[in-house]
């Protein structure tokens, strides 16, 4: 009876003397989709977390809701793979519409309810409102659909000064390497939002976003838009302008957007590695720029930060199978930003209008500009270009 107490007080001791020594975890744990950026100060966390709420709100008539709109949150639109992502339903994309005649302006066919439609309105939602959603208006001879990009690490982006982007463009490719990227200007300012590089800072996609997605106005841009460009029927706008009356959605959404940390890297792996030197050799990395760097900024998670985001945040020609003939500040038809590649490997959708699932015919439908490097790629072996697909889905 004895001996056997003893046994049982010293065989968890003899089990630990025996067993193989439990492994302590010290790898820090990898940041995830979504996540605020590393090393933000306790209160922008807190304005972060004040931010996705506002960002996965859904909005009614009673909150500012349309007249009319294309969803009723952020999220709705930007959930792949979690809030802050791309879009993760072909539904997702907008429709931009425009007229351009032969020898006259561009007309974005404002006085229409261009250049975006809003494919929803709050008719039939609001008891004594009359009013169908937008359609494309017959005199539009120009479509165009684009796609959510994901929002990760946008802070990191505008925090890159303008003098990075600036000194790769070649506007009238001096050094004839084919490649001809030119800024985005409008009005003296650099843009660098939206598949069209349009937009100069996040502030402002999200004053625009509210308005034109939800219908919320803002102090940004207090004005709802006009129905098809038509008065808005009575009973279809319960509340005053600006329906964002003490800025909190504008606000709470520019901390989300800022604050959202960037895409995690996959695994590397040795393919991934080759791939990596296949990107460069092929000259894909000439629009594609691996890394830029923020410059000094007061918010310490910003300061000075490498941005791997593969984009030169310039716009290339990139032929007619991807112009869609609508122009947006200086940036003609054929024009887009370079994409940036960074999150890619949770993406659904590739090119601006989410045209296919398939990352080697993205590639195959570069033209213009990226003629020779895409020609590049189709001629070699067929283990580099797989290669260089295991490097795309790692980012
Ligand atoms: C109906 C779908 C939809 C909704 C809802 C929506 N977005 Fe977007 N978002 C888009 C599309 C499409 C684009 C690309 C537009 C373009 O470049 O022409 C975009 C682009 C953006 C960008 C620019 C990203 C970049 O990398 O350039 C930001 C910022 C953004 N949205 C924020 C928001 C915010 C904030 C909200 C909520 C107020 C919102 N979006 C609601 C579809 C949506
Ligand atoms: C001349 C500049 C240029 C070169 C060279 C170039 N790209 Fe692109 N890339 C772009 C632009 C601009 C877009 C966006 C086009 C669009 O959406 O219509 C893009 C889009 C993409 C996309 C889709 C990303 C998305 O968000 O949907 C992938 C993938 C891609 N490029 C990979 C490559 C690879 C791989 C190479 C080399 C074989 C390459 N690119 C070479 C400019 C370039």
């Amino acid at each position: 009876m004895k001996t056997r107490r003893w046994l049982l007080l010293f065989l968890p001791l003899l089990a630990l003397l025996l067993l193989p020594p439990v492994r302590t975890i010290t790898a820090q744990v990898a940041p995830q989709f979504g996540e605020p950026l590393p090393g933000l100060s306790d209160i922008d966390l807190t304005l972060f977390a004040f931010g996705k709420e506002k960002f996965t709100a859904t909005q009614t008539p009673a909150t500012g809701l349309g007249p009319v709109f294309n969803d009723r949150s952020c999220v709705a639109c930007h959930s792949n793979p979690v809030p802050g992502g791309s879009g993760a339903s072909l539904d997702n994309r907008v429709t931009r519409f425009a007229r351009q005649v032969q020898g006259q302006p561009f007309d974005p066919l404002l006085h229409l309810g261009g250049p975006n439609l809003q494919k929803f309105s709050v008719g039939g939602e609001l008891p004594g409102c009359s009013l169908p959603p937008e359609v494309v208006p017959a005199e539009a001879n120009l479509t165009g659909l684009r796609q959510p990009p994901q929002l990760f690490g946008l802070g990191l982006i505008q925090g890159i000064p303008d003098t990075e982007i600036l000194v790769r463009a070649d506007p009238t490719d001096e050094n004839d390497d084919g490649i001809a990227g030119r800024p985005n200007i409008s009005n003296g300012v650099i843009g660098r939002f939206g598949w069209k590089a349009a937009v100069p800072t996040i502030l402002d996609f999200t004053g625009l976003a509210l308005v034109n997605e939800l219908g919320v106005t803002n102090y940004l841009f207090p004005h709802e838009m006009s129905p098809q460009g038509k008065p808005i029927p009575v009973g279809c706008d319960v509340t005053a302008d600006p329906e964002d009356g003490d800025a909190s959605r504008l606000s709470g959404l520019l901390f989300f957007t800022t604050f959202v940390g960037p895409p995690p890297r996959g695994p590397i792996t040795d393919a991934v590695l080759r791939g990596e030197t296949v990107f460069a050799q092929t000259g894909c990395a000439l629009c594609h720029t691996p890394s830029m760097k923020t410059g000094p900024n007061p918010v310490e998670a910003l300061n000075e930060k490498d941005v791997p985001l593969y984009s030169d945040l310039l716009t290339h020609y990139m032929g007619g199978a991807l112009d869609d003939h609508i122009i947006e500040g200086a940036a003609g038809g054929g024009r887009w930003r370079t994409a940036p590649l960074w999150g890619l490997r949770v993406r659904h959708f590739f090119l601006h209008d989410a045209r296919t699932t398939d990352l080697v015919t993205a590639i195959r439908q570069h033209g213009g500009e990226a003629s020779q490097v895409r020609n590049r790629f189709f001629n070699l072996p067929a283990i580099q270009r797989a290669d260089l697909v295991a490097f795309l889905r790692s980012l």
